[in-house]
C-alpha cells in the first residue's frame, strides 16, 4: 500500500458554471444557509467558512462543473506535483496573476483531466477579512483541514480516470461494482473528498457539503419536502462514510448532498474495500433506474436482517458532545 504523506491536502473549491445566478443565490442562501457575496463580473462567491468562498459560480453559456479546486502545501508541491503530471503528457497551464486574484489564492497551475473537466492545483488560499455569518440560523460546515465536501463526478471512462486520479495522488476509500460503479477516494481524513461513478456522460453527479449540526440538516429537510420536486434521494445514512444525508436537485443539474456525521478514517491503516449496499438505509434514489433501486433495496434489506449498524464519529465536531451524554 502507498503510505506516506499525500500530496493533495484538501478539495479546496468548486466552481460552477451557470445561466441563472438568481436561482443559485436563492438555492445557496435561502435552502443551504450560506453566505452569499456577489464578487462582480458576473460571479457569485459562496461562503461556508471564513475563506473567501468554497464555491463560486460564474455567469456562463451552460450550467454545469467550472473547475475543481485542489489545494497542496506550497510553492515546491506545486511545482513538484505540476511536473509530475507534465511528465504524463497532459499538459500544465500556469495560472496568471488575474487568475490567482480571481480565486484568493497565492499560486494555481491548471490541467484537464482525461473527461476535459477543469482542475485547479493551489496553494495559499487568502483570508477574507470579514467573519463568516451563514443566512439565516445555521449553525456553521464542517471544513477546514477536511476540505469542503466531496465531488463525485459521472464519466464514460471510470478506469482512465481512475487511474489519472490515483496517479494524482488520491487514494481508493472503497469501491462498488454493482449495481452502480463507483469508486470512492481520499486526500486527508475525510472518508472520501472524491468519487468517479461510471455513467454515459461526463459530468458532476453531486457535491456534498457536511454540516455541524444534526438539527440544521433536519430543518433544511423540512423545507425541501415543501419544494415541488426538490428532494431526489431521501433522508439515508451511507455504508461507507456513515454520512446521514438527503440529496437536493440544484439550479445546477447535478445534485447536492447536505449531510451530518461524516466518518474520518485512519490514513495509515486503512484497508480499501469492496461494499455491496451504498446505504444502511433510506436514500430512496429517483435518479436511478428502477432495476437498480431494487437492486439496492435487496442489499439493503439484508444489512437490516443481519442488524448491520454504524457508530456516530463525530466527538470532536461541536454539534456532536459527548460529554453531554451520560
Ligand atoms: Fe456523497
Amino acid at each position: 500500500m502507498n503510505k506516506g504523506p499525500l500530496p493533495i491536502k484538501q478539495l479546496g473549491y468548486v466552481g460552477i458554471e451557470a445561466t441563472d445566478l438568481a436561482r443559485w443565490q436563492t438555492f445557496a442562501a435561502d435552502f443551504l444557509g450560506m453566505q452569499v457575496l456577489d464578487a462582480g463580473s458576473g460571479t457569485l462567491h459562496l461562503r461556508m467558512d471564513d475563506r473567501p468562498f468554497r464555491l463560486f459560480v460564474t455567469r456562463g453559456e451552460r450550467d454545469g462543473l467550472a473547475c475543481i479546486g485542489l489545494e497542496v502545501e506550497g510553492a515546491s508541491s506545486l511545482d513538484k506535483l505540476s511536473e509530475q503530471i507534465e511528465s504524463r503528457q497532459t499538459s500544465v497551464q500556469r495560472g496568471s496573476q488575474q487568475d490567482c486574484l480571481s480565486r484568493r489564492v497565492a499560486a494555481l497551475n491548471w490541467f484537464k483531466d482525461p473527461d476535459g473537466n477543469r482542475i485547479e492545483l493551489f496553494h495559499g488560499p487568502m483570508p477574507e477579512g470579514t467573519a463568516f455569518v451563514p443566512n439565516g440560523a445555521i449553525g456553521g460546515f464542517r471544513t477546514g483541514d477536511l476540505g469542503l465536501g466531496h465531488v463525485v463526478l459521472q464519466t464514460p471512462q471510470i478506469g482512465v480516470m481512475s487511474d489519472f486520479y490515483l496517479k494524482l495522488g488520491f487514494r481508493l476509500t472503497d469501491f462498488m461494482e454493482s449495481p452502480i460503479d463507483v469508486q470512492f477516494m481520499h486526500t486527508n481524513t475525510r472518508h472520501h473528498s472524491f468519487a468517479l461513478l461510471q455513467s454515459a456522460e461526463a459530468k458532476v453527479h453531486h457535491l456534498m457539503i457536511e454540516y455541524l449540526h444534526l438539527d440544521d440538516i433536519g430543518r433544511i429537510y423540512d423545507r425541501a419536502q415543501a419544494i415541488p420536486d426538490r428532494i431526489v434521494s431521501t433522508l439515508g445514512r451511507h455504508t461507507n462514510d456513515h454520512m446521514l444525508s438527503f440529496y437536493s436537485q440544484s439550479p445546477g443539474g447535478f445534485m447536492v448532498e447536505t449531510g451530518w456525521a461524516g466518518r474520518l478514517i485512519d490514513l495509515e491503516s486503512w484497508q480499501q474495500e469492496r461494499i455491496s449496499s451504498p446505504s444502511l438505509w433510506g436514500h430512496e434514489r429517483k435518479w436511478l433506474p428502477e432495476a437498480a433501486r431494487k437492486a439496492i433495496r435487496a442489499e439493503m434489506d439484508l444489512l437490516a436482517s443481519s442488524g448491520t449498524r454504524a457508530p456516530v464519529e463525530v466527538t470532536n465536531s461541536p454539534g456532536f458532545n459527548l460529554s453531554r451524554i451520560s
